[in-house]
C-alpha cells in the first residue's frame, strides 16, 4: 500500500499499539475512538479490524497519528464533541459539515426523511422548519429533484451552516434558506406546502440540565430546549399547520420518546387527519405525522 500526496502510510503494528495506548485508561470509549479513526483518519472500522490478522500490512491515513491523537486529547480534556473537532459527520449517504452553530444531526432523524418518502408524490413545495445543519433539507432536495424547498431557522449561525451544506450537496437553487420563527417567514406559501418536516427542540428544560456535558455545553440551547414540558415548539409548529399546509399536505415531526400521545393529541386538536406515530430503531415512538384534509380550500 502506497501513501499519496494526501495520506501518510502507517504500519499495522504501530497503529494497533498506538490505539491501545490511547485507550488504555478509557476502554469504554473504543467506539468513539474508532469513529475518529474513520471520520478524521479515513480508516473504516473493517480495515482497522483486518489489521489484527495482518499487522505487517500498512494502511494509508488522512492525517498522521500525532494529529489524530491531538484531536482525541482535546475531546477527552475539554469535552468538545469529536464531530465538532472533525467538522463533519456521516448522515444517510452524505458527509455533512457540522459545528457549534447547530445540532449535530442524529442518526434517528434519518428516519424522518424515509417517512416523508413513503408518502409518495405530491412533494412539489416543501419546508424544513428548524433546519439546523440543513440535514433534512439536503436529503429532501436530493430525493425530490425539481421540487421547491424552504429551510427555516431562527438562528442565523445555523442557517449559514445549512447554506454551506445545501450549496455543496443539494441541487442548485432547490432550497431557499429563511431566517425567522417557524412558519413566519413562509407567509407567501400559506396553504401551499405539500410536505413539512420539523425536528424542533423537544427536551424538557429540566432534562436539558441533566444531559451529558458533551451535549449540554457544546450544542446550541436553542436546538435542545423545548420548555417546561418539552412541547413548546411542537405546539407552535402544529398550531399553524392547518393553514400553512396545502389541502392533503403532510406534517412530519420528530419528538421525545415519551411525547407520542401528547403530540398526536395536539395534531388532532388542530384538526389534522390521519394522525399516526412511527417508532425508532429501539421501538420508541419518536415521530408523528398527520395531514390536512384534501377537501379543504387552500386559503381556508
Ligand atoms: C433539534 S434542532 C434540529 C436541527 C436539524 N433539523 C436536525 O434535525 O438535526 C432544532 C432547530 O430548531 C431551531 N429553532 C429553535 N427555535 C426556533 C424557532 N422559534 N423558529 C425557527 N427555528 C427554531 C434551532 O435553531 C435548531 O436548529
Amino acid at each position: 500500500m502506497n501513501a499519496t500526496a494526501d495520506t501518510v502510510l502507517v504500519s499495522g503494528v504501530d497503529l494497533l499499539a498506538w490505539r491501545r495506548a490511547c485507550l488504555r485508561d478509557q476502554p469504554a470509549r473504543r467506539a468513539a475512538f474508532d469513529w475518529l479513526l474513520d471520520a478524521a483518519g479515513g480508516l473504516p472500522w473493517r480495515d482497522l479490524q483486518a489489521l489484527v490478522l495482518q499487522p505487517e500490512r500498512s494502511v494509508p491515513l488522512a492525517q498522521p497519528l500525532e494529529a489524530l491523537e491531538a484531536l482525541w486529547s482535546c475531546h477527552c480534556r475539554s469535552g468538545v464533541p469529536l464531530q465538532h473537532l472533525v467538522g463533519r459527520v456521516p448522515w444517510r449517504d452524505l458527509w455533512l459539515d457540522v459545528g457549534p452553530e447547530a445540532l449535530i444531526p442524529r442518526q434517528e432523524t434519518e428516519l424522518l426523511v424515509d417517512l416523508a418518502l413513503t408518502l409518495g408524490p405530491g412533494q412539489g413545495r416543501w419546508a424544513d422548519l428548524g433546519t439546523g445543519s440543513g440535514c433534512l433539507a439536503v436529503a429532501l432536495a436530493r430525493a425530490w429533484p425539481g421540487s421547491t424547498g424552504w429551510a427555516v431557522d431562527r438562528s442565523s449561525e445555523a442557517l449559514a451552516l445549512a447554506r454551506r451544506n445545501l450549496d455543496r450537496l443539494a441541487p442548485a437553487g432547490a432550497v431557499a434558506v429563511l431566517q425567522g420563527d417557524w412558519w413566519q417567514p413562509l407567509g407567501l406559501q400559506r396553504g401551499r406546502l405539500d410536505r413539512v418536516v420539523a425536528n424542533p427542540p423537544y427536551i424538557p428544560s429540566i432534562v436539558v440540565e441533566a444531559l451529558d456535558p458533551v451535549v449540554r455545553d457544546h450544542e446550541p440551547r436553542l436546538a435542545l430546549d423545548g420548555g417546561g414540558d418539552g412541547l413548546a415548539a411542537l405546539r407552535q409548529v402544529i398550531a399553524a399547520a392547518p393553514v400553512m399546509l396545502a389541502p392533503g399536505g403532510w406534517l412530519l415531526l420528530e419528538h421525545h420518546h415519551d411525547q407520542g400521545a401528547a403530540v398526536r393529541q395536539l395534531l388532532q386538536d388542530a384538526g389534522l387527519q390521519d394522525c399516526r406515530s412511527a417508532p425508532d430503531l429501539e421501538g420508541h415512538g419518536r415521530f408523528a405525522l398527520a395531514r390536512r384534509s384534501s377537501m379543504e380550500h387552500a386559503d381556508g
